[in-house]
């Protein structure tokens, strides 16, 4: 049966970094909603522009588009050895939604991880990320610097600062978390499958103390 691990936290907990690094070294399929949105957006599909309207502000976009996605992404890589949902679900009613698609293919979350960290240090991350135009690989302009200047080490392409990682947007971001994201930490907590990391640590301290953790987990 497949592995399903969520990663829950506020913006620039370092979910996404994290996630491209265990997809990689665990071979799981990294499920992203924020990537996903951002590609119907490229491709202008009636998605995307609906979608659209709800990130440039940094409000979350409807329950019912966002489940559609994850769903039909999971179900069409079913055989797949796990699955990361990062920043899915963001709401009660997703994981509600969640958990009633996963049951009806016999399958069950096995953690819940969240990414503490404080706002302080999620307004600096995301006002100094950039991101290739050309691959999406993420960059900080002092924590994780590309070797040359604006240009992506793994491909050449051009990097450049998400619209909605200007610091008014966080901010709304922020506070969309807190009003609506927040309160998963309980709904999963009483569940008794919700574990806490450090969101502070390096991008490295962070993935050992992931790895120990999914080996406590017996998910590796
Ligand atoms: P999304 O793209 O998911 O944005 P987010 O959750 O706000 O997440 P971020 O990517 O900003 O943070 P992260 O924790 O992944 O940090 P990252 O690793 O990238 O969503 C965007 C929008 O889409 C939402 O606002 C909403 O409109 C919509 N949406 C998405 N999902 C939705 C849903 N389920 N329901 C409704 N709407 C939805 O790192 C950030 C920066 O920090 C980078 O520069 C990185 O290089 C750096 N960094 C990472 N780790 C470290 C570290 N350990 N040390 C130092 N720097 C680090």
């Amino acid at each position: 049966m497949s592995t399903i691990l969520v990663l829950l936290g506020p913006p620039g907990a370092g979910k996404g970094t994290q996630a491209v690094v265990l997809a990689k070294k665990f071979g799981w399929t990294h499920v992203s909603t924020g990537d996903m949105l951002r590609e119907a957006v490229a491709k202008k599909t009636d998605l995307g522009m609906e979608a659209k309207k709800y990130m440039d502000r940094g409000d979350l976009v409807p329950d019912s588009i966002v489940t559609n996605i994850v769903v039909d992404r999971i179900m069409r890589d079913s055989s797949s050895k796990g699955f990361i949902l990062d920043g899915y679900p963001r709401t009660e009613t997703q994981a509600l939604s969640l958990e009633a698609a996963l049951s009806r293919s016999g399958m069950l979350i096995n953690v819940v991880i969240y990414f503490e960290t404080t706002p302080e240090i999620s307004i600096s991350r995301l006002s100094g990320r950039r991101v290739c135009k050309k691959c999406g690989a993420n960059y900080h302009i002092k924590n994780i610097p590309p070797k040359k200047d604006g240009i992506c080490d793994k491909c050449g392409g051009e990097l450049f600062q998400r619209e909605d990682d200007k610091e008014s947007t966080v901010r709304n971001r922020l506070k969309v978390y807190e009003d609506q994201t927040e309160k998963l930490l309980s709904y999963y907590e009483k569940k008794g499958i919700l574990r806490t990391v450090s969101g502070d640590l390096d991008v490295e301290s962070a993935f050992r103390d992931l790895r120990n953790l999914f080996k406590k987990e017996s998910v590796i």
